[in-house]
């Protein structure tokens, strides 16, 4: 079987890398720059902007492609799983009309209220600038302000966070209106992906990713420096019950999706706060988060062509999908001074080989040397049996590279998730 991998990151990599055990599989990719890790499984690469249907659409057709998967949220805005369906190759991602859940945070959040699913916070969807100031100086309280529509993650501002009630007016007027306004919820954030048929989801490991540059969770948000993941698939701050009613809101949200004519197929990504009253929904993400999708993908045994193609025909079961019971830990390298001034073209030398999981994600290749660009340059996975022995190993792989990179040492960690577990007991 053909699969064309959309997208040239570290999420991609780990993509075509899961699809790579499986020796019937042969790979194509599309990704704007040449990631050196999909290049290495790939057998062709069309070096094009994701976003541009026409051109995907061609080579897919050229190349005889019979599935492909979408990793990032952009070609899904264009519609390039409606086109690809329209030439009869099955994706795994959902049509521009499902992946609104994502896209337009607005929609979503009225889907579920009108709907009733829980957890959902109080929210206004302002249209205008003046709309939104209003609301803010009676709102009695701290509030999310969310632009509508794509912003790499990194749109979001927070009231008593990163604003005043002064700076959240002169934000909300910088945007011109069009934004979610929405309750801050405070309490410690979780990550629940799944594969959806159109009708079944089959959960994967919870994941917490660290979207703060700087160690303690201090600085500008990015688009996550690292993720963590434990044996039992769950987290020491989420109990049973938190995980249940995460998976049935995730599985109410696809139920009504598929009643509205906008069956879901593809990846589901639930960001969820969990707070006192249980997990809230952050967001939903129409693919795999990015760094999360390392995390889960470093431990798929199962077959990720087989979970594509039941995907595509709707007959996806829990039987198809199966993780070992270990632990991961995600750190990514980024070039010094991201997210706001990344030095670029700094040539990384690696002390040997490492012994967790190299993920290349925003990195160029040339003559054999590795060097920094704008975005997150590669991620290591640590894969042990306990969450310190994981973390042991990617803290070694990431120290053992030397360039003008960093990354946080305290993610996956004891200490950090002892923090964690401390304040979800303080806010129950
Ligand atoms: P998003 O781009 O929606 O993932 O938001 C980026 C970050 O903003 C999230 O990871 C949260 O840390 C934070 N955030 C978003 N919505 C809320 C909210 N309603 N309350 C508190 N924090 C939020
Ligand atoms: N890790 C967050 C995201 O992929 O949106």
């Amino acid at each position: 079987m053909k699969v064309l991998v959309v997208g040239g990151g570290g999420r991609e990599h780990a993509i075509a890398r899961a699809l790579s055990f499986n020796k019937e599989t042969t790979i194509f990719s599309v990704m704007a720059k040449r990631n050196p890790g999909i290049a290495a499984v790939a057998e062709e690469i069309l070096l094009e902007k994701e976003t541009n249907v026409p051109a995907v659409l061609r080579f897919a057709t050229s190349r005889g492609i019979d599935y492909t998967v979408i990793g990032p949220e952009a070609p899904l805005e264009a519609g390039i799983v409606d086109r690809l369906e329209e030439e009869g190759i099955g994706s795994m991602g959902p049509t521009v009309a499902a992946a609104r859940l994502e896209t337009d945070k607005g929609f979503c959040r009225e889907m579920m209220e009108t709907c009733g699913i829980a957890g959902c916070p109080r929210y206004r969807v302002a249209h205008t600038a003046s709309d939104a100031e209003a609301f803010i100086r009676g709102y009695d309280g701290d509030l999310a302000i969310k632009p509508i529509g794509l912003t790499g993650g990194k749109g979001v501002r927070i009231m008593g966070e990163h604003l005043d009630r002064d700076g959240a007016i002169a934000y909300v007027r910088s945007l011109g209106g069009n934004v979610v306004l929405e309750e801050r919820l405070i309490g410690e954030e979780f990550t629940l992906q799944a594969f959806v048929d159109g009708k079944h989801l089959v959960p994967m490991p919870l994941v917490q990713d660290h979207k703060r540059a700087f160690e303690g969770d201090q600085g500008p948000n990015t688009g996550g420096m690292g993720s963590y993941s434990m044996p039992d698939h769950s987290l020491p701050f989420v109990n049973r019950r938190d995980a249940e009613q995460a998976f049935a809101i995730m599985k109410n949200a696809v139920a009504a999706m598929g009643k509205a004519g906008f069956p879901y197929r593809g990846i589901l990504y639930g960001q969820f706060m969990n707070t006192a009253r249980g997990p809230m929904v952050i967001e939903f993400n129409a693919r795999f988060g990015d760094p999360e999708a390392m995390n889960v993908l470093s431990l798929l045994e199962s077959d990720l062509l087989t979970i594509i193609e039941k995907t595509v025909a709707g007959t996806l079961s829990q039987a198809d999908v199966r993780f070992s019971n270990k632990a991961t830990v995600c750190k990514y390298l980024v070039p010094e001074g991201y997210p706001d001034n990344p030095r670029t073209g700094e040539e990384l030398k690696f002390a040997g080989k490492p012994e967790a999981i190299t993920y290349y994600a925003n990195i160029e290749e040339r003559d054999g040397r590795l060097f920094t660009m704008t975005s997150r340059t590669l991620a290591f996975v640590g894969v042990s049996d306990s969450l310190d022995a994981a973390e042991e190993i990617a803290e070694s792989a990431a120290t053992s590279v030397s360039g003008r990179v960093r990354h946080r040492r305290d993610i996956g960690t004891s200490r950090l998730l002892e923090q964690r577990v401390s304040h979800m007991q303080e806010l129950r």
